[in-house]
């Protein structure tokens, strides 16, 4: 036991995942309303980027404003404090939502009970699976006609390659909703559509018993015990430790927008959710309950100030107390720095505090000192590993538009991939810089940001790419050879490391049968 042992339990570091539209942000502002960090409904914004704002950068940088606010949400509950990670809706910027997920200890997983499961839901769990990552799923809209029960389960089990069990179900749904049977607690919860007002909900012993029917009527009493006892049968016991180790989902429903099956989740959520679990550096494990402070930066968000260029560099504490004005290294630099104005997220508002510890989310003041990845300790060198880049989708050159400014282009071109905008490679063959990213959208955020920020203007180029991805192997021969026949299509990454450009599936799958001894990784964490 350390001595900050106690703060550091009652933390739940999590972030609530969805496919736009599934109820995320109606779920965030439902659980702050339960922690009484907001009064009324509607006061979270969504920091979704609406779909049909994706050729209009003056909206995009609106609502970027609005994400750094909704970055971090924290407010207690029950002793508790919860700390909830916001991702960016936008599919455009799945790779921010995947490095969020390395700063979390735990997930929810929202899904439309109509739409069932759907591709972002699909990639973000891929995520979660490889992080091992604890999964809860919440099944929203069930006022509205939706999905059998029993599919979707089926669904999400074959789509996400995870093991369900539901620890409620719902009774009916759309118009017919009567509620849900909260499986865990043996409890009823009775439904009235209430956008204001926690349902109350009843205690039900025995299932078997007639009271039951005097709630929901014979028909759906007869219904819900059969449905129970094929619950029974085919799930197995619910173990919390199955959960943590992720291979279990528990499963709840209810309606966000109604307030319903909200709090009877968070109060599973924080009984077996994780506090900070410990984080894997390359040195060593670091466990959150030791004495001395280490930390990562997950994400950086540029500033809204184009005249300056300051950023707030997000950073998890993976162990022991974080103070201000207290000296740190910057593990890269192998330098000490002291922050004087380091900030928390309480609900909405951000403030100036003086500590925080393991699990916690701090924003530190950044003039371009850091990029993501880069640790901070008491003296030790760690290096945190574990925030993958995937391959990305789309891929253009960039060149440079002004003559004069080829200074500015590349250290404009340099930061922004400091902050994970999107992924630089170089190929060999023509030293030409080719960007890729996962959506159109960051092409036109890297153009106007370099132009804003950086005074460089730059051009995109065409090239038609399907895939890169990071090649090694122990044959060095075979690796030898394979560079030496690609030679075209081989590039490096920020890091150096050997990147293939595949312009077809063809031909990579051409070149995985050709060159058996190599490994072609899609992500570059391996
Ligand atoms: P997101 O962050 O996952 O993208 O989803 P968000 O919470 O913004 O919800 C998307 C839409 O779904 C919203 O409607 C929201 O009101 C609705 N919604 C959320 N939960 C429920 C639910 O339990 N039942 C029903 N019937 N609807 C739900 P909208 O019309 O797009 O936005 P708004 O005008 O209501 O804000």
């Amino acid at each position: 036991m350390g001595i900050y042992s106690e703060e550091i339990e009652r933390r739940r570091t999590f972030a609530i995942i969805s496919h736009p539209d599934a109820g995320k942000t109606t779920l965030t502002e439902k659980l702050l309303l339960f922690g009484g960090a907001i009064h009324v409904a509607g006061a979270v914004k969504s920091n979704k980027i609406k779909k049909t704002a994706t050729s209009d950068w003056m909206e995009i940088e609106k609502q970027r404003g609005i994400s750094v606010a909704t970055s971090v949400m924290a407010f207690d509950y029950n002793e508790h404090k919860i700390n909830i990670l916001d991702t960016p809706g936008h599919q455009d910027f799945a790779e921010d939502t995947f490095r969020t997920l390395t700063a979390v200890d735990s997930v929810i997983i929202v899904i439309d009970a109509a739409k069932g499961v759907e591709a972002q839901t699909r990639k973000l769990m891929e995520v979660c699976r490889m992080r091992k990552t604890p999964v809860i799923v919440f099944i929203n809209k069930m006022d509205r006609d939706g999905k059998d029960p029993f599919d979707l389960l089926d669904e999400i089990e074959e789509e996400l390659h995870i093991h369900v069990r539901p620890l409620s179900w719902p009774i009916d749904m759309g118009q017919r909703f009567k509620g849900v049977y909260n499986i865990f607690e043996r409890k009823l919860n009775l439904y009235t559509p209430s956008k204001q007002y926690v349902t109350e909900n009843v205690e039900i012993r025995d299932i078997n018993s007639t009271e039951l029917d005097g709630h929901i009527g014979e028909p759906l009493a007869e219904k819900l015990r059969s449905d129970i006892e094929l619950i029974e049968g085919v799930y197995p016991v619910f173990e919390v430790e199955t959960y943590l180790k992720g291979d279990i989902a528990p499963v709840f429903f209810g309606s966000a927008l109604n307030n319903f099956g909200v709090k009877e989740l968070l109060d599973c959520f924080i009984r077996i959710a994780p506090s900070p679990r410990p984080v894997q550096a390359l040195e060593r494990v670091v466990d959150p309950e030791e004495n001395t402070f280490s930390g990562f930066v997950f994400k950086i968000h540029a500033n809204m100030d184009p005249n300056h260029r300051s950023c707030i560099a997000f950073v998890k504490i993976c162990s022991g107390r974080f103070e201000r004005n207290a000296n740190y290294k910057h593990v890269r630099f192998n330098k000490m720095m002291r922050f004087s104005s380091p900030t928390a997220f309480m609900a909405q508002k951000k403030e100036t505090v003086d500590e925080a510890f393991a699990g916690d989310i701090i924003g530190l003041p950044d003039t371009g000192n850091f990029k993501i990845g880069d640790s901070l300790t008491e003296g030790e060198d760690l290096h945190f590993k574990g925030l993958p880049s995937f391959s990305p989708e789309m891929f253009k050159y960039i060149e440079n538009a002004d003559p004069m400014k080829s200074k500015q282009l590349n250290k404009g071109i340099e930061q922004l991939m400091d902050e994970g905008v999107a992924q630089l490679f170089v190929n060999q063959f023509n030293g030409r810089k080719i960007i890729g990213t996962v959506g159109q959208l960051q092409f036109e955020v890297i153009q106007y940001r370099l132009l804003h920020e950086y005074g460089a203007q730059c051009k995109w180029e065409p090239i038609s790419l399907y895939k890169a991805c990071w090649i090694e192997s122990e044959n060095k021969e075979m690796l030898a050879n394979f560079k030496k026949r690609k030679s075209q299509y081989m590039a490096l990454d920020r890091e150096g490391r050997d990147v293939y450009l595949a312009d077809s599936p063809y031909v990579l799958t051409m070149a995985q049968n050709d060159f058996p001894d190599i490994r072609f990784h899609f992500t570059s964490e391996f």
